[in-house]
């Protein structure tokens, strides 16, 4: 039997009453011989079932963290803090003991204090923006390369002490170091100007 004739036969228990255009349909179907293509997986790409064994069940709890809570510091072993004071938008202090190597915007996330860090420290926007609020502790500091300075540009209320959090590694000269937090951070990615 041919195509055509298969598919017009079967219009009848589809409820569907034969017609020119579904004529049309199944001429087109048959002369481009669609029913004899065939199409083959290559096998790396097959997805085989997973044993049942395997899947998790449904009552297994699930935990979630916080979207702020991204950094990770280690305490500082006794004897051997370093201390930053971070100031929030609302004016209030978090003095943190710290280790040597840590960068402000994992401290920052790890105390659950607001630095967003859009970038994931990537120097590739102005969220981790902080203000250094002592000239002698900001000249300390090793001076901002261009990436930085070029984040630093975009930075909502930009100041002569300004610093991207994630550039800023505690070394025991910046020990006692104070940082306010802006009252506002600009999320503009290098991305956005490509
Ligand atoms: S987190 Fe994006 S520049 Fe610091």
């Amino acid at each position: 039997m041919s195509t055509t004739r298969a598919f017009v036969q079967s219009l009848p228990r589809l409820r569907v009453k034969p017609s020119r255009l579904s004529r049309s349909i199944a001429q087109h179907v048959q002369s481009r011989s669609y029913s004899k293509l065939s199409v083959s997986i290559p096998k790396r790409f097959a997805t085989k079932s997973a044993p049942s064994s395997r899947i998790p069940s449904l009552s297994r709890p699930l935990s979630t963290s916080s979207a702020l809570s991204h950094g990770h510091v280690d305490p500082p072993k006794p004897g051997e803090e370093l201390y930053v004071t971070f100031i929030d938008k609302e004016g209030a202090s978090h003095k943190i003991a710290v280790n040597k190597g840590d960068n402000l915007l994992d401290i920052a996330q790890a105390h659950d204090l607001e630095m967003e860090g859009a970038c994931g420290g990537s120097c590739a926007c102005s969220t981790c923006h902080v203000i250094v609020t002592k000239q002698d502790y900001y000249d300390k500091m090793p001076e901002p390369d261009d990436d930085e300075n070029d984040m630093l540009d975009l930075a909502f209320g930009l100041t002569e002490t300004s610093r991207l959090g994630c550039q800023v590694v505690m070394t025991p000269e910046l020990d006692g170091l104070v940082v306010k937090l802006p009252s506002m951070t600009r999320n503009l990615q290098s991305s956005d100007f490509k």
